[in-house]
């Protein structure tokens, strides 16, 4: 049986590709940014996932303003990387795990959730950047350490999937991967935000009590977060805040109690609050058990990177 183990958060910002591909990761403005992410490349590299299942939201690359899909699945065997006004970012074509995409197809959509299945399909910013700030700078030629799942979430012309309905999305996935026979490891990304407004009279705008609280309600009480309407995340996290209800779709594939293993959050990136979180599900059997325990001791920040190699050997198991 396949297996959600872990779910990540990572924000998307465009200019850390652009960082990443000139050369310009050790200045101190965006050394400070790739300094939350060291440990978690660390952690991925030693969970060496099968499969990341990455939902993200086209910036009207793959989709024109013509045609813009709610949810858009990627079956296919690989999604290039897009032209976004500069031509490619020099990253390696992404692959994708067919057989694993049409079964989550089938599962969700007899489910009831309608999703665009996607045959062929370029992918920007929003997937390629977090893939590097989790699994490093991979050369063009060479390959990333796993097959990914795109899932594409409207976020770009109003009106988007609410929290909800992407956090029940989530479930559904959860449910779609562990009936798929094989023994896959999968994690999965949700990415975006965190707050950030980038035209208009508030453009720069960032809200760190909002994000940080969002943070807080993602890791130990996510229903709290899934009653978001719309309007509030415009209002307090800026118009392109609302690519935060894809963490939810992330948040809703895993178990109700997961671990938080570790957090990052610095202001800003270009214009965006940059928020990165991973939560790794225990292992089967064990949740029961800790529901019993008396209440677990939240986890501190400063500890987080000392938490990491004991959570990778309990998502292995
Ligand atoms: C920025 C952030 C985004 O999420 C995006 O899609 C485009 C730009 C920014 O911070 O500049
Ligand atoms: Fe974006």
């Amino acid at each position: 049986m396949a297996r959600i183990v872990a779910g990540i958060g990572s924000s998307h910002v465009p200019a850390i590709g652009a960082a990443i591909d000139n050369g310009k990761t050790e200045e101190p403005y965006w050394k400070r940014v790739f300094s939350g992410f060291v440990k978690s490349q660390e952690w991925m590299r030693e969970l060496k996932p099968d499969v990341a299942i990455i939902v993200y939201n086209d910036h009207a690359s793959a989709f024109s303003v013509e045609m813009i899909p709610t949810f858009a699945l990627g079956c296919a065997v690989e999604f290039p990387p897009a032209d976004e006004g500069w031509g490619p970012r020099p990253v390696p074509v992404v692959q994708g795990h067919p057989a694993l995409a049409s079964h989550i197809a089938q599962s969700v959509i007899l489910d009831e959730f309608d999703l665009t299945i996607c045959n062929k399909m370029e992918v920007d910013h929003g997937m390629t950047v977090p893939m590097n700030l989790l699994f490093g700078k991979v050369d063009k030629d060479a390959h990333w350490p796993c097959p990914v799942v795109p899932l594409a979430v409207n976020v770009v012309m109003y009106p988007p999937p609410t929290g909800h309905r992407c956090f029940m999305l989530g479930r559904a996935i959860r449910k779609a991967v562990e009936s798929y026979p094989e023994d896959l490891k999968v994690v999965i990304f949700g990415t975006g935000g965190l707050s950030h407004q980038i035209s208009g009279p508030r453009a720069g705008l960032i809200n760190s009590k909002w994000d940080k609280s969002f943070l807080d309600n993602l890791s130990k009480d996510p229903q709290k977060l899934v009653k978001i309407p719309h309007i509030d995340y415009m209002r307090e996290a800026g118009a392109e805040g609302i690519e935060m209800v894809m963490w939810l779709v992330m948040r809703g594939a895993l178990d109700d109690k997961a671990d938080e293993i570790y957090r990052f959050y610095t202001v800003p990136a270009s214009n965006t609050a940059v928020g990165h979180i991973i939560l790794a599900n225990r292992p089967r059997g064990a949740a029961k058990k800790a529901a019993t325990k008396s209440k677990r001791p939240a986890v501190k920040h400063k500890r987080a990177a000392a938490r990491v190699k004991s959570a990778v050997r309990r998502s292995k198991r």
